[in-house]
């Protein structure tokens, strides 16, 4: 059953004899998730009928009253009146008919344009900001995690292999790993948001058009423009409406960030239970239980750790969707913006909610100084002591291994071995050997790069710090 009263808003309703059924109406329309493009879609509007004034097809006076109207519409959406109508399908269609009702001229503004090349465009904008605002969102979180690790230069604590106890390292150092991984996103993303920076604007439908417009005009109007300043556009209408990379770049960079989050999310977790204890997180993004009153949940990271996996399944979705869709743009196409939204959105959240989490972040340095103070831990340096004597690798191993069952056989700590027994399993440990034990010293000695020692950290900090600072810049 149609809706006859529908026939006449379609703007495409000339060869039609009936208009969409309302179920269809329902079905099709994408404006209850993409009016967020509004913003976008009013500068392109502004930026093309610039272009139609600049090649003669519109008049000062039409252009002059199309951006005017343009910016009322603008604010009539930013006061939150606009009704957006699902006859009209999309974001595009509202604006132009809005735009129609203040503007006359408006009716000459789809010129040289299909909403193809509309939407790709107004997505690409998108996609540019939407990078910029995760780039501060991430340098957010690297900044508390410099000054976390900046505090608890001097907390030790057991790095993990396995989850099983490994060899020392900083608190500074595990945090500065994580500023590594979310120094990797950023240039993810500002990578994606040169991949964005091509207009596609002109491309038409699928075939360009007929009319002489100046598609390096558009471009130049709308910021995508190289390092010069010289407008970057679109090399091929075909691809250009049919191309949804940079939305699988954008989804895929959201993704892989959420790996990211959810690991650092996980240690927290860990680090909290009372397994571990070494920190605790605030109260503030944690939560209790309705039953037991003891609880304190650590929520805010569990669900970073739940978020990720709905990152990597808007990814999915967009990669489906593509997947063998013939050439140029389906309606199918339509489906690629809620994932992408979805992502933003959750991305910036979790990015948010991570860096005030860590913020508020406590060591429990008396905890993290007994996990820490496991002579077991150093087992691997006296293998490393015994090198240095002169013990083939391979050997120093077998030999630290063989302390470590007497250790534990006899129940004493691996540095209490007195000297007889321990130069009975090989002559070399006849020397002083527990000297290795020395927790700080042993960190001092791990300053090579990339390593954990205390100057290290140091010169890593104030590294990341200038870095941040001129990023900021
Ligand atoms: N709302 C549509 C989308 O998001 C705009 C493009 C519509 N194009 C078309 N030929 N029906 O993909």
């Amino acid at each position: 059953m149609a809706a006859m009263e529908n026939q006449q808003q379609a703007t495409w309703g000339g060869r039609f004899s009936e208009g969409p059924a309302d179920l269809m109406l329902r079905f099709s329309e994408s404006v209850s998730f993409d009016a967020r493009l509004a913003p976008f879609d009013i500068l392109v509007n502004k930026a093309h009928s610039a272009m139609l004034r600049h090649i003669g097809i519109l008049t000062e006076e039409e252009r002059d009253a199309i951006h005017r109207g343009l910016d009322q519409v603008a604010a009539k959406i930013e006061r939150g009146e606009m009704e957006w109508d699902a006859k009209l399908e999309d974001v595009h269609m509202n604006i132009e008919q809005e735009l129609t009702k203040l503007a006359p001229a408006a009716a000459k503004l789809h010129t040289a344009r299909s909403r193809n090349d509309q939407v790709a465009t107004d997505m690409r904008l998108f996609f540019k900001w939407a990078c910029g605002q995760i780039d501060g969102a991430l340098r957010e979180v690297m900044a508390v995690l410099l000054k976390q690790a900046d505090a608890n230069r001097d907390v030790l604590i057991p790095g993990y292999t396995h989850l099983q106890r490994a060899q020392p390292v900083s608190v500074a150092h595990h945090l500065l790993a994580c500023v590594e991984m979310f120094a990797r996103d950023r240039r993810r993303f500002l990578q994606v948001r040169e991949a964005a920076n091509v207009c596609p604007l002109g491309s038409g439908a699928i075939a360009g058009t007929t009319i002489p417009i100046d598609r390096e005009f558009t471009a130049r109007e709308l910021g995508f423009v190289d390092d010069a300043g010289h407008p970057k556009v679109t090399r091929n209408s075909m691809d250009a409406v049919a191309d949804r990379d940079v939305f699988l770049e954008f989804a895929s960079a959201c993704a892989l960030c959420g790996l990211h989050f959810s690991r650092v999310a996980e240690d927290m977790i860990l680090w909290m239970s009372q397994e571990f204890r070494f920190a605790d997180l605030p109260d503030a993004f944690c939560t209790g239980s309705s039953l037991m009153p003891q609880k304190k949940n650590p929520d805010a990271m569990e669900l970073l750790r739940g978020k990720a996996a709905r990152l990597q399944g808007n990814l999915q979705t967009l990669a489906v969707m593509v997947k063998g869709l013939p050439f140029t743009y389906n309606r199918d196409l339509q489906e690629d913006k809620p994932p992408v939204f979805d992502s933003f959105d959750q991305t910036l959240l979790s990015l948010q909610v991570l860096g005030q989490t860590l913020d508020g972040l406590k060591l429990r340095r008396e905890v993290c100084a007994r996990a820490v103070a496991d002579p077991l831990l150093l087992a691997t340096d006296l293998a490393d002591w015994l090198v240095l004597e002169g013990v083939p690798f391979r050997e120093a191993h077998h030999i630290v291994g063989r302390m470590v069952k007497l250790a534990e056989d006899s129940g004493r700590p691996i540095h209490e071995i007195p000297a007889d027994e321990a130069s009975r399993i090989h002559p070399a440990l006849g020397g002083d050997w527990t000297g290795v034990f020395k927790l700080d010293q042993a960190m001092a000695r791990r300053n090579g790069p990339g390593m954990p020692g205390p100057e290290r950290i140091d010169a890593e900090i104030a590294r990341w710090r200038g870095e941040l600072s001129a990023a900021s810049n």
